[in-house]
């Protein structure tokens, strides 16, 4: 059985889960977030966060994974029998299977661009070229289906080759020569950026903490982005939970992963912002700071095009060890439901995924426009796409926060944490009060963005949702 698997070794649990926090995520969306936000004060909210939040849930959720050594969907229903807990805290694993199959559906396409960047980068086609060339090669690539096509279907196959190899042959070798190689590209990116760049600049600017810069939006911002950055809630840390040494601490692992995680968002930050500032552009360009100013930096900085070529590695392979943790919750599911082969459940979940992605491959193009998602919501479909897992990511942390603080036996909680320490206590008042209160503010950030007369629809799912969550939570033996 699959079930009965264990990572090699006791860190390699912290291995899996900084491969699958770090990603798109920190390079990518950390820092055009902070640089839409004003900088400083954005990451020191972020920061509190992590803290407060995301260091609760995710030791809440890896406590499931280990506590049941299944896949999410399955241990779900063990957790739910063995702790005479309401059977309706089931949808976790499904909400989650679901969050992670979207995500993984359009991450494969975005992380296709860094691969048609990274290919412009080195055949030095980019050098030299001024911002209108650069952004209008980026539009180029965006209209074309066939080309996001290919990369997309070569992204994704890569990363189920790995998951199909098994959790020891292909995931855990991976990760042991991949992640020491993507700190290595990170630290030889950043000498460069000090170098050339403007590392006081940027320093001023993600350093400076200016509480006046942000806005209410900037600070939900910044909470759902700790919640992204982290893989919480959708499974991929309760899968490789599932994997987890007995002896492994949940409290330092988690703590580990949250530090390292953030030391690479803030280390990228620094590099990405240092070329954009010293090439003299600005920093907030929303989601083209990584495709489109960082390419000009580039373009114009001498060494740029093998750097910035060396620098697009870095982001494919930072993707490549977030896709495999989105690929392993279902796959285990398929192997343990059904009892099939480890390859053919990794084949069938990313045949069905590359399948989906095809919706976000032609958002950019064909379906740009005339499509029933823009008629009924206004948004392209792969914005629905996106929305759809912006709200299940939330729901899934608030409800693990809550049926590991509320509705697991305490004992259970006790023998997994494996302390008695008064910080015992300050993880429990957290996972109970905190960070749910939190995460739904964070879930309620969602609702403008629902056209007008949604909102009462809205509401009343909001209050059902918590009687429903409420019942459940003293629905125990
Ligand atoms: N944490 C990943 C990143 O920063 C993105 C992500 C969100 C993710 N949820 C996930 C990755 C679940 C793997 C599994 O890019």
């Amino acid at each position: 059985m699959s079930s009965n698997q264990i990572w090699t070794h006791k860190g390699t649990f912290l291995l899996a889960a900084v491969g699958s926090a770090v990603g798109l995520g920190n390079l990518w969306r950390f820092p055009y977030l902070a640089g839409e936000n004003g900088g400083g004060a954005f990451i020191l909210i972020y920061i509190a966060t992590i803290a407060m939040v995301g260091v609760p849930i995710l030791i809440a959720e890896s406590l499931m994974g280990r506590s049941s050594r299944r896949s999410p969907i399955m241990g779900l229903k063990h957790l739910t029998e063995t702790h005479g807990a309401s059977r309706g805290w089931r949808v976790i694993g499904w909400m989650g299977a679901v969050a992670a199959f979207i995500i993984l559906s359009f991450y494969s396409v975005i992380a296709g661009w860094a691969v048609h960047y990274s290919g412009l980068m080195f055949s030095g086609s980019l050098a030299g070229a001024d911002s209108e060339q650069i952004a209008a090669s980026f539009d180029t690539l965006l209209a074309s289906p066939n080309l996001l096509l290919a990369y997309h279907t070569a992204f994704i196959l890569v990363s189920g080759l790995i998951v199909g190899m098994g959790i020891h042959k292909g995931i855990e070798s991976g990760l042991r020569f991949m992640m020491p190689a993507l700190f290595l590209i990170l630290l030889i990116v950043l000498g460069y950026a000090v170098v050339v760049g403007d590392a006081g600049a940027a320093m001023a600017f993600l350093f400076t903490f200016n509480l006046e810069d942000l806005s209410l939006e900037g600070w939900l911002e910044a909470m759902g982005q700790s919640f992204f950055t982290l893989s919480l809630g959708m499974g991929a840390i309760m899968a490789y939970g599932a994997y987890m040494s007995s002896e492994a601490s949940l409290t330092r692992t988690a703590i580990w992963i949250a530090c390292v995680d953030t030391l690479i968002a803030l280390m990228a930050g620094v590099a990405i912002f240092a070329l954009v500032f010293g090439s003299g552009l600005e920093a907030g360009q929303g989601p083209g700071l990584m495709f489109v100013t960082l390419p000009i930096a580039f373009a114009q900085l001498p060494g740029g095009s093998i750097l910035g070529g060396i620098f697009f590695i870095l982001v494919i392979g930072a993707a490549l060890t977030s896709a495999i943790s989105l690929i392993e919750p279902i796959a285990a599911w398929l192997i343990e439901r059904f009892g099939l082969s480890r390859p053919l459940s990794v084949g069938i979940m990313v045949a069905a995924c590359w399948a989906l992605g095809l919706v976000t491959v032609f958002s950019f193009n064909i379906w740009s426009e005339g499509t029933f998602t823009q008629a009924w919501f206004n948004r392209s479909p792969f914005d629905v796409l996106e929305f759809i897992t912006n709200i299940l990511m939330p729901i899934g942390g608030l409800l693990i926060a809550l049926f590991v603080g509320w509705s697991l036996s305490r004992q259970e909680v006790l023998r997994e944490m494996a302390t008695t320490s008064s910080w015992f206590a300050v993880w429990q008042f957290l996972v109970r009060f905190v960070a749910p209160t939190a995460v739904a503010f964070v879930f309620l950030r969602t609702i403008p963005q629902v056209e007008g007369y949604l909102i009462p629809t809205v509401g009343a799912v909001a209050i059902i949702g918590g009687f429903t969550i409420g019942r459940a939570m003293l629905a125990r033996r």
